[in-house]
């Protein structure tokens, strides 16, 4: 199967990789990356969970703001995984590790104080373990959006009850449009 044939149109961008550069796509990214620099402009590691077509790690090796030492890209699917390896190769972006893993599953090997966690796939990942099992104090960044097919968010403060953070740092909505409907994006950055 070609990537472009994938049809799980579970979000209205879509899974293929042409939908996964939407304008609300790339910009909801920025938006992470714009909050994420006033709160933590170095970061030592970034995991990014269901990082698809290696999106997110695209524009933080290529924006530089925030700082990012190492970038561990965690998805389940092997060819996205793979895709995204091939296409950040391409950019030169050399700073990546590729875990082909259930986030739910994953040993958080390389966290430290100047590490996040970012998980903008909060509608499709089934399980909360990947949230559990992260120590206390992990900076986390979250978007979740309405609209979709998969988990239900409706606010931000929506996020924060079902991932409940000691310390709130920033909490907003924006609304987008991709190319099927007119949405928000909900985003949380705080620690655990
Ligand atoms: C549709 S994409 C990302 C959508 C999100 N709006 C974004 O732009 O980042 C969701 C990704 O998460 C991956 N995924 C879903 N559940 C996962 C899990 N438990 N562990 C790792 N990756 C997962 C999927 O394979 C897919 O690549």
């Amino acid at each position: 199967m070609n990537l472009y044939e994938f049809d799980r149109l579970r979000e209205s961008s879509g899974y293929s990789l042409e939908g996964s550069f939407t304008p609300d796509l790339v910009f909801s990214k920025y938006w992470l990356m714009q909050q994420l620099d006033k709160i933590k402009p170095k970061i030592s590691t970034a995991y990014i969970l269901g990082s698809w077509y290696g999106n997110m790690a695209l524009y933080l090796a290529r924006y530089g703001q925030p700082q990012v030492q190492t970038i561990i890209n965690v998805e389940s699917d092997a060819k996205f995984l793979s895709t995204s390896k091939k296409i950040l190769d391409k950019f030169g972006i050399d700073n990546v590790q590729y875990i082909k893993q259930d986030a739910n599953d994953l040993n958080y090997s390389d966290l430290d104080n100047n590490s996040v966690v970012i998980n903008t796939s909060l509608t499709d990942m089934q399980g909360r373990n990947w949230f559990d099992q992260l120590p206390q104090g992990t900076l986390v960044a979250l978007q979740a959006r309405d609209h979709d097919p998969g988990f239900k968010f409706s606010s931000a403060d929506d996020i924060l009850t079902k991932f409940p953070l000691q310390q709130v740092l920033y909490s907003g909505s924006m609304n987008l449009q991709d190319p099927q409907t007119e949405y928000t994006r909900f985003m949380v950055i705080g620690r655990k």
